[in-house]
């Protein structure tokens, strides 16, 4: 099987380098092409919860080297998508599985818009890896990868990447309900990653503090009561206690906005806390803490010239 892995950032390298312990063709797709040169000359160095490695993996910019692949797995940020979808379409066969694993809620749609729905499979993952620099990762928590299609059917593409997975050491299960699914991991990051990038702590500490819990819980709260009203069935009972098991189990992790913030970049802020406002105002709910959260990480987002050292 040829797999290409779309983004070369903290996930992107860490299912490249699991992917490429299986003999299948692995490569990672870069938009930088130094990057990608040094990536394939010196390989993915990992640490963290499973040891100090390296991986070999190919690493290029130029998608005719790879031609069609077999499966696809993207892992962009959410508002490059769109961008990413475009560009990879010599990747794209009318095989070619596309899988994303990408935080937050419209990805799906934007995918299925330009391939069509039918080879779309779309996941989430709890596995965490920071970016320390260039191909250089720390693996900072294990988890489980849960994938599943907007028709909820599990055909034998799906059963070749689980298998594929598998042998590389990553767990993966498979869903049917891919929208309360997607909805569940939404309401994982809506009270964790806004929160950490205000408060600059690790996920484990945001339960730890009155004022972080309380803010927590009200923006968690506020989120399942839009999902309610949506008739989004969430894979787990408590939302609370998930959200706060997530903080306990990614408890060193700096979560992916946080990384987002410290590096002075774009943070996926809309397709998170924004999904809940937009989806909120739709159905004339009122979410003042998840408001509050997108405004002053848009200002953070907009500010970052302006910080005081
Ligand atoms: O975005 C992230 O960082 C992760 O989805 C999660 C689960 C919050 C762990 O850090």
């Amino acid at each position: 099987m040829k797999i290409a892995v779309v983004g070369p950032g903290a996930m992107g390298c860490l299912l490249a380098a699991f992917l490429s312990k299986v003999k299948e063709q692995i490569w990672l797709v870069d938009y930088n092409k130094e990057r990608a040169t040094k990536i394939t000359q010196s390989g993915i160095s990992l640490e963290g919860v499973s040891g100090n490695w390296q991986a070999k993996v190919r690493a290029t910019v130029e998608l005719k080297e790879i031609a069609q692949a077999d499966l696809v797995i993207l892992a962009v940020k959410a508002y490059d998508t769109k961008e990413a979808v475009k560009n990879i379409k010599p990747l794209i066969g009318p095989q070619t599985q596309v899988l994303t694993l990408q935080n937050g809620i419209g990805n799906v749609e934007i995918i299925s818009e330009s391939i069509g729905p039918d080879n779309v499979i779309a996941g989430v993952t709890n596995l965490g890896a920071t970016l320390l620099g260039d191909g250089n990762i720390r693996h900072a928590g294990k988890g489980e990868t849960v994938i599943g299609r907007l028709d909820g059917k599990t055909p034998v593409e799906m059963r070749r990447i689980r298998e594929i997975f598998d042998r590389a050491g990553l767990e993966i299960k498979f869903s049917r309900d891919i929208k309360g699914l997607l909805w569940s991991k939404l309401i994982i990051n809506v009270g964790i990653n806004a929160l950490t990038v205000l408060t600059r702590l690790p996920n484990g500490k945001l339960p730890e503090f009155e004022g972080s819990s309380r803010i927590l819980r009200q923006a968690v709260t506020e989120a399942v009561k839009v999902a309610k009203r949506k008739r989004i069935k969430l894979i787990y009972d408590d939302p609370l206690a998930k959200v706060e098991a997530v903080c306990e189990a990614t408890s060193s992790n700096i979560s992916s906005m946080l990384q987002d913030a410290l590096r002075h970049r774009r943070t996926e802020i809309d397709f998170i806390n924004g999904v809940i406002v937009r989806q909120a105002q739709e159905l004339g709910i009122s979410v003042p803490v998840n408001s509050l959260l997108v405004d002053l990480i848009k200002t953070i987002e907009a500010s970052y010239k302006f910080n005081v050292k």
